[in-house]
């Protein structure tokens, strides 16, 4: 099976705040994304890696044959679409994964890859701990069963048809999901989920950052 992987890179990390989009700020002294690239790079069940990064820096990148860069777009679901239309239908998977998570596991990937090879889809999640309500405004609308709630991590592996399908018709249909396995459930592919990892944790504010310095440097200790 062949396998693609797209890292959306493109975002500007308002949350994060700062001068540099967090994507590209050190952690343990090389950029955050290239954790995650050179992970997937390295990894033998890997035929190419697409970025999608901002259309300024793409004359910073080098393409190569396994690592390919294209500009992303004004949102996640754009840049990946960018991507997965920049990569040609020659793969069986695509794995879609955020620059910022730096600290994914393989074992998981790979059972990921095997569950999407097998069902069509598959993402790591993990349970929710807090009750969610859905407000309004300060009002709370509805509770959701907390036991049905799952939340999402990356990477989420798709077989390319049905991503490609599922990022098309949300153009369409003037759609944007916040991750793709939402899109791929909308247009009714089954999506399966997998343990996620509590490590996998998503660099959003800058605290997330000083946790992840304090995790690396245990790791080197
Ligand atoms: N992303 C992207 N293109 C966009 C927006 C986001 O490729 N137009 C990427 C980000 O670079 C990141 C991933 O999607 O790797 C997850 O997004 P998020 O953590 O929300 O990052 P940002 O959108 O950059 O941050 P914020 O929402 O705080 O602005
Ligand atoms: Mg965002």
């Amino acid at each position: 099976m062949s396998v693609l992987v797209i890292i959306p890179a493109a975002g500007s990390g308002s949350r994060f705040g700062g001068e540099i989009p967090k994507q590209f700020l050190p952690l343990a002294g090389k950029p955050l994304l290239l954790h995650s690239v050179e992970r997937f790079f390295l990894d033998e069940r890997v035929d190419q890696v697409i970025v999608a990064v901002a259309e300024a820096l793409l004359a910073n990148t080098k393409q190569t044959e396994r690592a390919r860069f294209v500009a992303g777009g004004a949102t996640r679901q754009q840049s990946v679409l960018r991507a997965l239309e920049a990569a040609g239908d020659g793969f069986e998977l695509v794995a879609v994964h955020d620059a910022v998570r730096p600290f994914f596991a393989t074992g998981t990937f790979h059972a990921l890859l095997d569950a999407a090879h097998e069902s069509g889809a598959a993402i790591p999640a993990l349970p929710v701990n807090d009750t969610i309500h859905i407000t309004r405004g300060d009002i709370i609308e509805a509770t959701p069963d907390r036991a049905l709630l799952a939340a999402a991590q990356t990477p989420q592996v798709f077989r390319y048809d049905i991503l490609r399908e599922a990022l098309e018709r949300a153009v369409a249909d003037g759609i944007e999901g916040t991750d793709e396995a939402a899109l791929a459930t909308r247009y009714g592919h089954t999506v399966r989920v997998l343990p996620g990892d509590p490590m996998n944790f998503k660099i959003t504010h800058a605290a997330d950052m000083e946790r992840a310095e304090k995790i690396m440097a245990e790791a080197t200790a």
